[in-house]
């Protein structure tokens, strides 16, 4: 099997106050490892079982009969993306090239953060709020239920749990108090500048290796900060 076992980048108290020790153990263990045993037994002895999890995910999005199996997936792989979005003593703007993309796309942090509350609170039911990278820029968006990006073309970069598993027993059901504290208190942008960083660099590689894309990707990157 080429998916390893979920693991928390923290222990389960260090988000506290802002996410209780008792929300992170049952959402880790009932939730996402519930998630990640189901899909192995799926995968089990079958040809997915050789393939990466968001190889896997792709392969069973668009197969009604594997809808199951892709659920789980998008949840291992959605909630992997969620932990990493969070961090102890985290919160408030982001800096490197998450930040400068930040302003260029949203004018400010003040508007980032009206436009992400927003789309938390206009989300009906369960489901993400993303901030992802698309065609050269930052998007805000939702998925429903385990809906995730990946299937879209577009790149995660930072995932918020919608689902009310996620905030009941902080905030019961005030998802905005919720929303709030990711942003003033929890969200770590490391990992979203490490993958911007990582999109960049492949892009350049990938213009470098093939000359005749010089021209288009100078277009694309013109708002990167690439030399
Ligand atoms: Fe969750």
């Amino acid at each position: 099997m080429n998916i390893e076992s979920p693991a928390m980048p923290y222990n389960f108290a260090d988000l506290e106050p802002s996410i209780s020790r008792d929300t992170l153990v049952f959402h880790f263990l009932r939730h996402q490892r519930v998630c990640y045993d189901r899909m192995l037994a799926m995968v089990r002895g079958t040809e997915l079982e050789r393939l990466t999890l968001i190889e896997l995910i792709r392969a069973t999005e668009r197969n009604p009969a594997q809808h199951a199996l892709y659920r789980y997936a998008a949840e291992v792989y959605n909630h992997d993306l969620y932990w990493n979005s969070m961090g102890p003593r985290g919160g408030g703007p982001p800096s490197g090239l998450v930040g400068e993309h930040l302003h260029e796309r949203f004018g400010s942090y003040d508007r980032f953060v009206r436009d992400f509350t927003a789309a938390a609170s206009e989300h009906f039911g369960s489901g993400w709020l993303w901030l992802v990278w698309r065609s050269g820029t930052l998007e805000i968006l939702t998925t429903s239920n385990a809906g995730t990006p990946l299937v879209r073309g577009d790149v995660p970069l930072l995932a918020l749990d919608l689902w009310e598993h996620a905030y009941y027993l902080d905030h019961q059901n005030r998802r905005s108090a919720y929303v709030k504290a990711f942003l003033e208190e929890l969200v770590n942008w490391d990992t979203a500048n490490r993958t911007l960083a990582e999109l960049v660099a492949g892009e350049e590689a990938r213009v470098s290796a093939h000359p005749r894309l010089v021209a288009e990707s100078s277009i694309r990157t013109a708002g990167l900060g690439v030399p």
